[in-house]
């Protein structure tokens, strides 16, 4: 049987199965600062794993450096958990634009899933404008790093496809 059960004397019988990779789909969104990840993934009615609202609501801020292992570490086990709980679509909303970051959140084997890629394209021009006419333009500069040291996606080698269909790898929008 698989976890959720369906029904409970199984599990109590120690008849668990690990998920298989069929079973789960994580849609990771992909894009800069300010182009419109958060907007997306509310929109699509599918539970959220989100490491900037998780740091919001460990500290109340909207950075906090020391704890910045927690929150990683807290997103993936909120990952995991989403789908133990039964959910076969879950959304991370973070930039990935690195490969250390997509790194974090490879399948498990006993809770796997397949990895998929939502690019958000927004140019960084329209990115900066966003963030200079909001109450955060410091973010001008967090945007300007994270296109210069964008890492383009290597799909045979992380074992990522493209979701929705944009353009594929999405490596022209990052350059100014
Ligand atoms: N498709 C869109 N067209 C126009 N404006 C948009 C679109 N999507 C988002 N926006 C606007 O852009 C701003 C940033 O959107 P959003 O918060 O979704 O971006 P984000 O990528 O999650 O940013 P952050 O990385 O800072 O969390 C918001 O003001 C939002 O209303
Ligand atoms: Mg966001």
């Amino acid at each position: 049987m698989k976890y959720p059960p369906t029904d409970t004397r199984e599990i109590d019988a120690g008849q668990y199965t690990p998920l298989t990779p069929d079973d789960n789909v994580l849609i990771m969104t992909h894009g800069l600062p300010r182009s419109g990840k958060s907007t997306w993934a509310c929109s699509q009615a599918r539970p959220i794993v989100c490491p900037d609202a998780i740091r919001l609501a460990k500290t109340g801020l909207r950075w906090f450096g020391p704890i910045e292992h927690e929150v990683w570490a807290t997103a993936r086990t909120m990952v995991r958990a989403l789908f133990l709980a039964g959910h076969k679509t879950v959304i991370l909303d973070s930039t990935t634009g690195t490969r250390k970051q997509r790194g974090m959140f490879l399948p498990s084997p006993d809770v796997p899933w397949q990895r998929y890629l939502k690019v958000i394209p927004t140019p960084r021009d329209k990115c900066i404008f966003r963030a200079l006419s909001g109450p955060y333009p410091e973010l001008e500069g967090v945007i300007n790093f994270m296109a210069d040291n964008w890492e383009p996606i290597q799909s045979e080698e992380e074992i990522i496809s493209d979701w929705g269909g944009n353009s594929w790898p999405p490596l022209d929008f990052m350059k100014p």
